[in-house]
């Protein structure tokens, strides 16, 4: 199902979410409505807390790139290992039309389950790399604003603030406090 995507300015988003304890029904319908909705949007990445789901999963979906990499869905991803930094643009969903420069690790480690409950790891590069991070740091709250050059924070302000008001009317709706 495809839902709607929590902007910036919800407190879901900067809330810490929950380890996924067991996966079950529950966390792979939350799986499919994480894939429906990322076709939808037409983005590279999700997160639960960007469907108002304040629970350890992510998924990334890079095809549309010039990735080989298959789509992956992660329950309670961890980054074990990060070697390497580079600085590229990033965006975000939840903070449509804002854009700006982060600096990842080149290479990580992520440890993980799967849909069926086994623990898995892998490695990833470059831009897959990439898009990992941001995605986990949805988990503990953390936009890819938060990590930019102040000076384009300030740049940011005015468009931030427009957002904002979408996220808070967001948490109004769902009564969150
Ligand atoms: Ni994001």
């Amino acid at each position: 199902m495809i839902r709607e995507i929590v902007q910036y300015g919800s407190k879901v988003l900067r809330r810490k979410a929950d380890p996924v304890a067991a996966v079950d029904d529950d966390v792979r319908a939350l799986i499919r409505d994480l894939f429906d909705s990322l076709a939808e949007a037409d983005g590279v990445g999700l997160a639960a807390p960007q469907i108002g789901v304040s629970r350890r999963v992510i998924i990334v979906d890079i095809t549309g790139t010039e990735s080989s990499r298959p789509p992956i869905a992660l329950i309670n991803p961890v980054i074990d290992i990060g070697q390497g930094m580079a600085t590229a643009e990033e965006g975000c969903l939840s903070i449509p039309e804002v854009y700006g420069d982060v600096a990842r690790y080149t290479n990580i480690t992520v440890s993980a389950i799967d849909q069926n409950g086994e623990p898995f790891k892998f490695g990833a590069e470059g831009f897959y790399a990439r898009v990992l991070q941001h995605e986990i740091d949805h988990l503990d709250g953390k936009l890819f604003i938060d990590f930019v050059a102040p000076l384009k924070r300030q740049l940011m302000r005015g468009a931030l603030k427009q957002i904002k008001k979408e996220g808070e009317q967001w948490d109004k709706r769902h009564m969150i406090a």
